[in-house]
């Protein structure tokens, strides 16, 4: 097992455990929406946001456990995003993290309420931090709140459904940055506020704003060209629904040399940042050349 590999497989299962403690129903008699809360989840997906969060905050320093409360909450706000994205109203996908979407597994109406229960309960989880400074978890509630609504992923999911200005680069990259970037985004800001290290916030930001754009164009390239079984999530979706993505604008090799680019700017970033940022930079190394 290479060491990025070992370090992701540590990630995941922290967060299921996490996952456990966050997801809880107090009356049997909804205990189906737990039930799909934790279907869409505990044991799937990569954990990248979660993973920056953390390692974002260990760069600056950060030393309180409970720090992974506010990654668990993160994961659980872009599982949301998932669910909801799958459904027939949305991209219409019957396969997610390698199993059939919340709404094949659960119905309609339970997926929109997993969707609704995920985002309110990690607001709940992320607030329930109490040995961390009181100014630092509303700081970094504010950035988590903020780019999940409107002017982050949820407005950029608008403009992805109904295709807004994606036909030039500039309306493209805004649309990723919103829809993809946001999310990415706080997960290095929040583990840089939470650690105390707001004076290179803005490094953070340009890390993550290269590593997301970057990340949603490999998103893309693999819905052309991934393994279905690899990505556990349908491939041809983007095609299925007509839409306009980097790849069917530029095509794959100018996706490719983007991804490329993005990825030396962003380590750039962290050598900028200094200290021990040795992982950050293979993370990013890592995501530009994935799979899955
Ligand atoms: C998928 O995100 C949706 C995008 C923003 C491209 P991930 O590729 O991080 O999905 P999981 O969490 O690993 O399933
Ligand atoms: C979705 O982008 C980004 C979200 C906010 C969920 P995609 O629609 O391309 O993500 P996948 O390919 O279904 O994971
Ligand atoms: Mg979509
Ligand atoms: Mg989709
Ligand atoms: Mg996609």
């Amino acid at each position: 097992m290479s060491k990025i590999d070992g370090v992701m497989s540590y990630y995941a299962e922290l967060l299921n455990a996490e996952l456990n403690k966050a997801i809880i129903a107090d009356n049997n008699d909804y205990g189906i929406l737990a039930e799909a809360m934790k279907y869409s989840t505990i044991d799937g997906g990569k954990r990248i946001r979660p993973i920056l969060l953390l390692e974002f905050y260990k760069l600056f320093g950060g030393k309180s456990a409970e720090a992974v409360k506010f990654a668990t909450a993160l994961e659980m706000i872009h599982s949301y995003s998932l669910v909801h994205d799958d459904l027939p109203c949305m991209d219409n996908d019957d396969f997610r993290r390698g199993k059939p979407s919340c709404h094949k597994a659960y119905g309609e109406n339970i997926a929109v309420l997993t969707g609704d229960a995920l985002l309110t309960s990690a607001f709940e989880y992320a607030s329930s931090v109490t040995d961390i400074s009181p100014e630092r978890v509303i700081k970094a509630i504010n950035i988590l709140a903020s780019a999940a609504g409107i002017n982050g992923m949820v407005g950029g999911q608008v403009l992805d459904i109904l295709s807004i200005n994606l036909d030039t680069a500039e309306g493209l990259k805004k649309m990723y940055a919103l829809k993809t970037g946001a999310l990415l985004k706080s997960a290095a800001m929040i583990g840089c506020v939470l650690a105390g290290g707001d004076e290179k916030i803005e490094h953070c930001q340009r890390y993550a704003d290269a590593l997301g754009l970057a990340f949603q164009i490999v998103d893309d390239m693999l819905d052309v060209i991934g393994d279905e079984s690899k990505l556990g999530k349908p491939v041809g979706s983007d095609e299925k629904n007509d839409k306009l993505t980097f790849v069917s604008i530029f095509g794959m090799e100018k996706a490719k040399q983007t991804v490329i680019d993005l990825t030396v700017d962003a380590k750039n970033c962290i050598d900028e940042i200094g200290g021990n940022g040795e992982f950050l930079k293979d993370f990013a190394d890592y995501l530009a050349s994935r799979t899955f």
